[in-house]
């Protein structure tokens, strides 16, 4: 080697490897969310996620390994490449009421794991089939969003899970058990948590659920759909402590082994159809709360565990067909706080004994055969209405016996130090300990609290105690904590205000709000156990020290600079190998020279380089293994440039389409780089996505998202066996038209298709529509901002006359191919058919004064034997404006978006709702993995079938 371009090379490879390693390997998902989130914080605006994002810890080899972003109001969507993260342990996007859209199965990529937590967001979709893969995961809190679908049963392959929290979602379906090789929830032997409540699952609760082995401290199923009887099997939990089946629709005996179940403190059963025998508590010798309201037991005497059960504070059997008469050894039991015996046959004389308990508050007895009252004075409250003994004594009533009272909580709040006259400025909230500043606020949800006196403020003070004693211990920047407002909701939760308050400033900075709202979601912080199992929801702190996450700026200098600075070493980086093989062009081929030293300077060094966006690099090999050595049976597609095969990404599980050049279509290192560039830098749901590129070993590979449902012109002709009605081809025209009108307005530098045509639209799972294919793209310039003067390309049909004769390209262009789109759609015809122009038909045949504007006989039927053609008469209008002669007559895409979402709403439909869910005859299932019924043709990916060719026009 020339002893030069040996020192070339030498000085040069150092600085293009410090350069690239300076922006973390794990780069590219973080920017994916910046790019796709329309509010970051500030500091992410430097080009390194490991340098100075809040929120992002990495480790020493710059790999992120904590992402904390709890309660900042961030909105938008978890793109699917957060897989790529292997090293990740904690994920906590609690407290973003903003984040919404379908947890990705990319999720399963995530293999180190250990916190996934993502509370009170509004998550929606399947949780993933495969989040089974996280074999490390600990703690998963998926509670407060709206997920649906099934409890997926790979869940039983997290054997090192101790919390599991679906609560308050919209999950259905049975609980899977395991069985054969499917796993199942029984097999989460460390388990402590079990908290399903408030979702709509059914079908009975397996008996298999339940096994001796099992750590389970926590079942909260309330609020749910449940049949069937409870399982005898319920009593092999001997570590339960909590058990919530109330408000199901659980049928049936109790079964007697409940008793075995010595370490229960609350048994709530309350709201089923339960029948048979009042159920046997005397074992149960911890138990403090009870509730079995409201149920069809058989008319029992009051049993003999009401006067046993030494610990109980609660005991509550309103409606549960009591009689007999009541002892004073009930009330004499220590720790009891309430008696709810309303709606019973309980007759006699109620004797509250002269010793009843201190703790007494309440006794409710309305509504019960009751003669007589005997004992000591009783000053608390005794409610009596609706007994013989009030229609008996109607005269006096000195201690209020006998009027239907409300039982209402006393109020609390966290007494505050006597902090003088100074008040604090209006925006500011004075914490216990005066200091002025801005609380950190949100609900504390008490699942299962083991009293019912919720008016003793013991509790509270002990509560406010333990909260700032941990955060305390946990060396967090708080002051002081502010309880207020306990209440009770209707399905017997305790709920409480609490304000956390910035220590030694007015305001929390980012890592201190996260870092609080981490421990409170991650059940680092217990409160006293007296309260039992919890969860907190904090809203949005918008007081930030630092500036709140922004909306999208121009970069800053930072950004500018790092980015200046790699083009500079990258293009220093070619310079010296376009060199190098320049001198060794005699010897060797060329474009194998180049690509090597491409590769040994740049990919191999580092998995990523500054200027993309979310695109990684593979490795040569990690592709060949991920399509089975590239096997004909993985090939969906081939053609000039060379093939495209299906493949699986083994980190994430994440389905890809990899396009291959073959040799002969590979273009320059430049170009490629190029063109990697632009595709890895347009993120957006009506766009196809660049996984990444493989440039390595005389290989170009582009790797692309897997879009299930093949192209729009499959659809069309019917060849996909997706049928698209009318109300779905107009949601596929706006989606596509966003899509576009992201690429000319949103993109930067703004990108003209060039060639927008139904092979280049592409249908998701849910048939929303991607737009493929921007390998002819072209940058608009800043310098050419109106045209790009350029060889004419496009695809015959679809291309604008104008640009066709002036080879002026203007995003008009697209305009007028989505007019011809817009036409094919209601007609399923190709543009040119049969020597006849679309465009030239419609504008011949339409006559405005005819219903459908007499274009019947033009009509695809498939959409005339659906539904009303609502708004057909528009759409027909938009896409005649779109097709105009002048590029200056025709509409801005975002305009275009503007009229498809009226449309629709004309037809009675949300514009930001995926078809799939709103229309019934959808062929395929509704799962996440929906399988595309030609998925395994040949023909799927034709060489015109979406993906781009590798190959980009030279200028
Ligand atoms: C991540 O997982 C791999 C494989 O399971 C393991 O070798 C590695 O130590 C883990 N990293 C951390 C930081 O736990
Ligand atoms: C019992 O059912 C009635 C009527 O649905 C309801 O008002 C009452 O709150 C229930 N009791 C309990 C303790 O849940
Ligand atoms: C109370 O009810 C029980 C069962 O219905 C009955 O056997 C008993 O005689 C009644 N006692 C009084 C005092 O009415
Ligand atoms: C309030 O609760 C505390 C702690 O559980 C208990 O010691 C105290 O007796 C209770 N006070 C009342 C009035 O019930």
């Amino acid at each position: 080697m020339n002893h030069r371009i040996q020192a070339c090379l030498l000085v040069l490879c150092p600085i293009s490897i410090l350069a690239v390693q300076a922006i973390s390997p794990d780069a590219g998902p973080l920017y994916s969310l910046r790019s796709l989130w329309p509010k970051t914080p500030t500091s992410w605006d430097n080009p390194d996620p490991c340098n100075g994002w809040v929120g992002i810890i990495c480790n020493n080899e710059f790999r992120v390994i904590s992402i904390k972003l709890s309660s900042l109001g961030l909105k938008g969507q978890l793109p699917g490449d957060i897989g790529s993260l292997t090293q990740l342990q904690i994920l906590d996007m609690s407290y973003n009421k903003g984040l919404n859209g379908p947890i990705s199965g990319a999720i399963a990529g995530l293999t180190n794991l250990t916190n996934l937590i993502l509370i009170g967001c509004s998550f929606s979709g399947v949780i993933p089939d495969n989040i089974g893969s996280l074999q490390q995961l600990v703690i998963l809190s998926l509670n407060f969003n709206s997920f649906s679908g099934t409890i997926p049963s790979s869940i039983g392959k997290l054997s090192k899970l101790y919390w599991l929290d679906l609560a308050d979602n919209k999950l259905t379906g049975t609980i899977p058990v395991s069985s054969g090789n499917q796993p199942g929830l029984d097999m989460l032997t460390h388990t402590k948590h079990f908290h399903f409540g408030k979702n709509q699952l059914g079908g009975e609760i397996p008996a298999q659920l339940f096994r001796e082995n099992m750590s389970l401290i926590h079942v909260i199923f309330d609020n749910n759909k449940f049949t069937g009887p409870i399982p005898s099997t319920i009593g092999l939990l001997n570590k339960l402590q909590v058990l919530r089946l109330d408000r199901n629709l659980l049928s049936g005996h109790v079964p007697s082994s409940l008793n075995d179940l010595t370490d229960l403190q609350q048994l709530q059963l309350s709201n089923n159809q339960l029948t048979g025998p009042m159920p046997d508590l005397s074992g149960m010798k911890n138990l403090n709360y009870v509730d079995f309201s409201n149920n069809t037991f058989e008319a029992s005497d009051v049993p003999q565990w009401f006067s046993t059960l030494k610990v109980l504070t609660t005991l509550i059997m309103d409606n549960t067909q009591l009689q007999g008469s009541l002892t004073s050894a009930l009330f004499s039991l220590p720790q009891l706080q309430s008696v709810n015996l309303k709606n019973n046959q309980i007759n006699g004389t109620l004797d509250l004994g002269y010793n009843y308990s201190a703790a007494l508050q309440i006794v409710d007895v309305q509504n019960n055969q009751i003669m007589s009252v005997q004992g000591h004075e009783y000053h608390k409250k005794l409610l009596l209405d609706g007994n013989p003994f009030c229609s008996r004594n109607t005269g006096a009533d000195p201690l209020n016996y006998c009027t239907n009272q409300e039982q209402s909580i006393p109020p609390y709040s966290t007494s505050k130090k006597n902090c003088g006259a100074d008040s604090c400025p209006s925006d500011q909230v004075s914490s216990p300990n005066c200091k002025c500043s801005y609380p950190y606020m949100g609900t504390l949800y008490f699942r299962a609290p083991l009293f019912s006196w919720v008016g003793n403020m013991t509790y509270y003070y002990e509560l406010e105690k333990t909260l700032t004693g941990s955060f305390k211990k946990l060396q967090l920047p708080v002051d002081s904590v502010f309880l207020s407002n306990p209440r009770k909701s209707s399905d017997n939760y305790l709920e409480l205000d609490l304000q956390v308050f910035p220590y030694g400033t007015e305001r929390f900075n980012f890592s201190g709000l996260s870092s609080v709202g981490f421990v409170l979601g991650n059940q680092t912080i217990k409160p006293p156990p007296s309260f039992g199992p919890f969860f907190f929801i904090g809203s949005e702190y918008k007081a930030f020290a630092e500036s709140s996450p922004t909306s999208k700026k121009s970069m800053s200098l930072g950004v500018i600079i790092g980015a200046a600075v790699g083009v500079f070493v990258l293009v220093l980086a070619l310079l010296c190998a376009g060199y190098y093989a320049f001198r060794q062009k005699r010897r060797a081929d060329r474009i194998t020279e180049q690509s090597k030293a491409f590769s040994s300077c740049d990919a191999s060094s580092s998995g990523s380089i500054p200027q993309l966006k979310g695109a990684r690099w593979f490795s040569f090999n990690e592709l060949k293994k991920c399509t089975n050595n590239f096997s004909e049976a993985n090939v969906i597609g081939s053609g000039g440039y060379g093939k495209v095969y299906k493949g699986t990404l083994s980190a994430t599980g994440q389905l890809v389409a990899i396009k291959r050049a073959q040799r002969g279509s590979m273009q320059g290192n430049v170009e490629f780089k190029t063109e990697i560039e632009l595709l890895s830098r347009v993120h957006h749901k009506n766009l196809v996505t660049l996984v990444g590129f493989c440039f390595e070993k005389d290989e170009q590979m582009l790797v692309y998202e897997y879009v299930p449902n093949g192209t729009l012109k499959e659809s069309i002709s019917g060849k996909s066996g997706v049928r698209l009605d009318w109300t779905r081809r107009l949601r596929v025209a706006l989606g596509s038209a966003r899509g576009l009108a992201y690429l000319h307005e949103h993109a930067n530098p703004p990108i003209i298709h060039r060639d927008i045509k139904s092979t280049n639209i592409l249908l998701d799972e849910r048939l929303n529509a991607k737009v493929a294919d921007f390998g002819l793209s072209k940058l608009m310039a800043d310098n050419e901002k109106d045209h790009v003067s350029t060889q004419v390309k496009g695809t015959m049909g679809y291309m604008d006359p104008e640009y066709y004769t002036s080879q002026m390209l203007t995003e008009k262009s697209d305009v007028y191919s989505f007019g011809v789109l817009m036409l094919e759609l209601i007609t399923g015809r190709r543009p040119i058919e049969r020597g006849r122009y679309i465009v030239r038909e419609v504008r011949v045949k339409m006559d405005k004064t005819k219903d459908l504007y007499g274009l019947d006989e033009l009509l695809d039927p498939v959409i005339v034997l659906g539904t009303s053609l609502k708004g057909l008469e528009k759409f027909v209008d938009l896409a005649m404006r779109c097709v105009e002669e002048l590029g200056s007559d025709r509409p801005m895409m975002s305009e275009v978006v503007k009229e498809i979402e009226s449309i629709l709403q004309l037809a009675g439909l949300n514009p930001n709702v995926d078809s799939a869910s709103t229309s019934e005859s959808y062929v395929g299932s509704s799962g996440s993995h929906t399988q595309h019924p030609n998925s395994d043709s040949k023909e799927f990916f034709d060489d015109s079938g979406g993906y781009p060719p590798c190959k980009v026009e030279a200028q």
